[in-house]
C-alpha cells in the first residue's frame, strides 16, 4: 500500500494527531526486499509482505446485532486471512435464536476458509462471571448481565484478543455492504502500524464518501449529517488549548479504527455509540498534560493518531434521524463530562443541547457509563472463568 505520509501534525502533551492522510495505491506489491517500510519519501510504501506480517498479529473485531446474515458473511470475506476473527454480538436469542445463525455461518465460512475465528454472544454468563470475578463491574447491570451496548461488545471483543496474545485490534461494522471496503480498511491499519514508531498507535478511517440516491441519481456524499458538528467540537477543544484554531480532527466517530494492544489496554472507555469521540477526550485527558494523569507512566511515551481517508465508498444500512441525534448527542456528553472540557464550551454545548431539545430545562445532560483499563483485568482470573467456552478454546490453542 502508498499512502502519504500525515502533511500537518498537532502536538499536544505526548500525543501526535496525525492530519488526513491519503491512499495513493491499495496493492504496492509483494516484498519489502530489504528496503525499510519507513522512508525520507512524503509517500510511503508498506509492501503485501510487511502488510500480511502485521495482519497475523492483529485481531478484528466485528460488533454484531441483529444484521443481516448476507452483509455480516460478506464483512468476514473482506477480513484479510491472517487476522483473527472475533465475533461479538448482541442478537436476540428468542423467539429466533439469532446468535445460533451467527454461529453457524461463522462456522460455515471458517470450514471454507481454513481458519478459526471467536465468536461469543455479549451476554454470555461465562463473560459476565468473568468480570465480576475481575473487579469490571462497571460492564454488568443489575441482572449482573453486560450492558447493552456498541462499546460493551467492543470491550469484550478486545479482552478475547488480548487473552489471544494479539498485538493490534481493529474494529469493522457488521453492516457493511461492500466487503473490499472493509479489506481496505484492514489494510490501512496493518499499514498504519507498520509506519509508526510509537508502541502506543491508534489509526482511524475517514469514510471516502457515502453514496446516497438523490435525485434518482448516485451521490458520493462526503460529509455525513453529525461528522462535521462533532470534528468541530473537538477541534475547538484542541484550539482551547493550542491557541490555533484548527481543522486536524476529521474522524470524530470513527467507528472503523484500530489500536496497538498497548494502548488498547490502557485508556478508559465508555458506553455505547459515544466510545469513539471519548477515544480523543480520554487520550487527551490521559496524555494531554491538562489535567492529571491517570496513567502518569505513560505520560512520557509518544501516542501517535493517524487519520486515513479510505478509497472505498461506505455503504451500510442507514439509520434513522433519531439514531444519528442519538449519536451527536452522545458526543456532546463525554466531551461536556470531562474535566478537560473548557467552561465557555461547556456551556455551549448545553446551550446546544437545549436547542435541540435534548435536555430540558436546567436538567443535567446524561452521563455515558464509563470503564477502566482492560489492563486492570487479572488475565489468569478471566481466563479461568471462560475456561468452558468454545472461544476459550480457541484462545487456548493460539497462545500455546
Ligand atoms: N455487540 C454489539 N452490541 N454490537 C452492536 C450493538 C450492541 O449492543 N449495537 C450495535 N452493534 C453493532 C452493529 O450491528 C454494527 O455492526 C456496529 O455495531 C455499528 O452499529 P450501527 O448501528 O450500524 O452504527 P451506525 O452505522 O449508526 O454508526 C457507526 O458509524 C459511526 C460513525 O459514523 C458506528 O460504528 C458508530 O460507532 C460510529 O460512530
Ligand atoms: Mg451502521
Amino acid at each position: 500500500m502508498k499512502l502519504e505520509f500525515p502533511k500537518e501534525i498537532e502536538r499536544f502533551g505526548a500525543i501526535r494527531f496525525g492530519g488526513l492522510q491519503k491512499i495513493f495505491e491499495l496493492d504496492s506489491g509483494g516484498k519489502t526486499n530489504g528496503k525499510s517500510t519507513r522512508s525520507a519519501s512524503a509517500i510511503q510504501n508498506v509492501s503485501s509482505e510487511a502488510l500480511s506480517e502485521i495482519e497475523s498479529q492483529m485481531a478484528i473485531v466485528v460488533p454484531v446485532r441483529n444484521e443481516r446474515l448476507k452483509l455480516i458473511e460478506g464483512v468476514l470475506c473482506g477480513i484479510p486471512h491472517p487476522c483473527l476473527i472475533v465475533v461479538v454480538s448482541n442478537s436476540p436469542r428468542s423467539p429466533i435464536d439469532r446468535f445460533r445463525m451467527e454461529e453457524d455461518a461463522l462456522r460455515d465460512f471458517c470450514i471454507f476458509v481454513s481458519k478459526e475465528a471467536l465468536i461469543a454472544h455479549q451476554k454470555d454468563p461465562l463473560i459476565a462471571k468473568a468480570f465480576a470475578e475481575t473487579g469490571y463491574t462497571n460492564i454488568l447491570n443489575e441482572q449482573g448481565e453486560v450492558h447493552d451496548g456498541k462499546a460493551e461488545g467492543m470491550i469484550i471483543g478486545t479482552v478475547l484478543a488480548w487473552l489471544a496474545g494479539k498485538k493490534y485490534v481493529g474494529f469493522v461494522d457488521a453492516d457493511n455492504y461492500f466487503p473490499g471496503a472493509v479489506e481496505e480498511y484492514v489494510r490501512v491499519y496493518a499499514a498504519i502500524f507498520a509506519l509508526s514508531r510509537s508502541p502506543f498507535t491508534m489509526a482511524r478511517i475517514a469514510w471516502h464518501s457515502k453514496p446516497k440516491i438523490v435525485e434518482s441519481k448516485l451521490f458520493f456524499r462526503k460529509w455525513g449529517r453529525t461528522s462535521a458538528q462533532t470534528n468541530s467540537l473537538l477541534n475547538r477543544l484542541l484550539a482551547h488549548y493550542t491557541g490555533f484554531e484548527t481543522e486536524i480532527i476529521k474522524t470524530r466517530n470513527a467507528g472503523e479504527h484500530a489500536m496497538s494492544m498497548d494502548l488498547a489496554t490502557s485508556i478508559d472507555y465508555s458506553s455505547g455509540y459515544s466510545i469513539e469521540p471519548y477515544h480523543i477526550v480520554n487520550l487527551i485527558e490521559k496524555f494531554g498534560g491538562i489535567v492529571e494523569s491517570t496513567s502518569p507512566d505513560l505520560m512520557n511515551k509518544s501516542v501517535e493518531v493517524y487519520q486515513v481517508e479510505s478509497r472505498n465508498p461506505h455503504l451500510h444500512e442507514a439509520g434513522d434521524e433519531q439514531h444519528i441525534e442519538g449519536m451527536y448527542y452522545l458526543a456532546m456528553q463525554v466531551l461536556y463530562h470531562s474535566p478537560i472540557c473548557p467552561e465557555e464550551l461547556r456551556t455551549e454545548i448545553y446551550q446546544e443541547m437545549r436547542q435541540k431539545g435534548y435536555v430540558g430545562n436546567g436538567s443535567p445532560p446524561a452521563k455515558p457509563r464509563y470503564f477502566p483499563p482492560i489492563q486492570t483485568i487479572d488475565r489468569s482470573l478471566f481466563t479461568e472463568a471462560i475456561k468452558g467456552a468454545q472461544y476459550a478454546k480457541i484462545i487456548k490453542e493460539k497462545i500455546r
